[in-house]
C-alpha cells in the first residue's frame, strides 16, 4: 500500500483525484498532507486544520470489483472503520451524525469527504477524505468541534492513526464485498447521533418540524418518525439536524 506524504497541498482529495487521471493509482493508495491550503468539506465548505497537528488525508479505493447497493456504502464502511478506530484508541461516547461526521459526545472530531470517480455510469473508484482533529486542542470559533487529545489528555502518534484507520477500512470492505451489507448497515445505525431521541430539523424551505431518528434506507435517506407516526425519509439536500 503506497502512502505519499507531502508537506502542503491544496487538497489531498484533488491531488489523488488529479493523480488518478494521469496513472493508475493502486489501492488503498494514501495520500496525507501536513498541510491543506483550501481543505475542502462536505456541502462546499472548507476544512481549517492546524498544520502537523491533526490527520488531513485522501485513500483511493478502487471499487471497479465491489457490488455496491447504493454510494452510500462507502459512508457507512468508512463511519464505521472510523469508529472502530477511535474505539481502538479508547474515545468514549462515539456517534455517527448522519451522513457521515464523527462525533464524540457532541463535539464533531472527524469529517468525511468522499469523491467518487464515474466511469460508463458506475462508480469506479472512490477518493475517500478523512479530516481527524487528533493533537490540536485549541477551536477558535467551533464551539461543536474537539479532537482525540481534548478528549482522552494523551498526545497521539498520526502514523499509528492512520495505520489503524487504514487496516479498518480495508476490514470493512472486505465485508462489503463478501455481501455483509445489511449487517454493516445495521451496525451503522446503531451509532447514529440522537437516534430514537425527540429531535428538531429544517427542512429545505426553513421549516422547522421535530421527529425521532431511526434509521437509513439502502440509498441512505434518514428515516425520521414524524408526529402523526408516519416515518418519512429524506435525503442530504433537503434535512438539516438541529438539535
Ligand atoms: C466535512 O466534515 O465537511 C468533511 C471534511 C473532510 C476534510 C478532509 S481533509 C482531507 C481531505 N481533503 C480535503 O480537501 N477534504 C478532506
Amino acid at each position: 500500500m503506497l502512502i505519499i506524504k507531502l508537506n502542503a497541498i491544496d487538497s489531498t482529495n484533488s491531488y489523488l483525484r488529479k493523480l488518478s487521471t494521469v496513472e493508475i493509482v493502486e489501492d488503498y493508495t494514501t495520500v496525507i498532507a501536513k498541510k491543506q491550503t483550501h481543505g475542502r468539506g462536505q456541502m462546499g465548505t472548507v476544512w481549517d486544520s492546524q498544520t502537523s497537528k491533526n490527520l488531513t488525508f485522501s485513500v483511493f479505493k478502487d471499487l471497479s470489483d465491489i457490488y455496491l447497493e447504493s454510494p452510500f456504502c462507502i459512508s457507512i464502511v468508512t463511519s464505521l472503520a472510523l469508529l472502530k478506530t477511535l474505539q481502538f484508541f479508547s474515545i468514549s461516547r462515539l456517534s455517527v451524525k448522519w451522513p457521515n461526521d464523527i462525533l464524540s459526545g457532541d463535539k464533531k472530531i472527524c469529517g468525511i469527504l468522499i469523491e467518487n470517480v464515474i466511469k460508463q455510469n458506475k462508480i469506479n473508484a472512490s477518493i475517500i477524505g478523512i479530516g481527524l482533529n487528533v493533537n490540536q486542542t485549541k477551536f477558535e470559533n467551533l464551539p461543536k468541534a474537539s479532537s482525540l487529545k481534548i478528549i482522552s489528555g494523551k498526545v497521539f502518534d498520526l502514523d499509528e492513526v492512520v495505520h489503524v484507520i487504514l487496516k479498518n477500512l480495508e476490514y470493512y470492505f472486505l465485508l462489503l464485498e463478501k455481501g455483509q451489507f445489511d449487517v454493516l448497515k445495521n451496525d451503522y445505525e446503531a451509532y447514529l447521533f440522537r437516534k430514537n431521541k425527540p429531535s428538531t430539523f429544517k427542512d429545505e424551505e426553513g421549516l422547522v418540524f421535530s421527529g425521532f431518528i431511526k434509521g437509513v434506507s439502502e440509498s441512505g435517506n434518514l428515516q425520521v418518525l414524524l408526529e402523526d407516526d408516519i416515518i418519512k425519509e429524506f435525503d442530504l439536500k433537503t434535512i438539516t439536524l438541529l438539535y
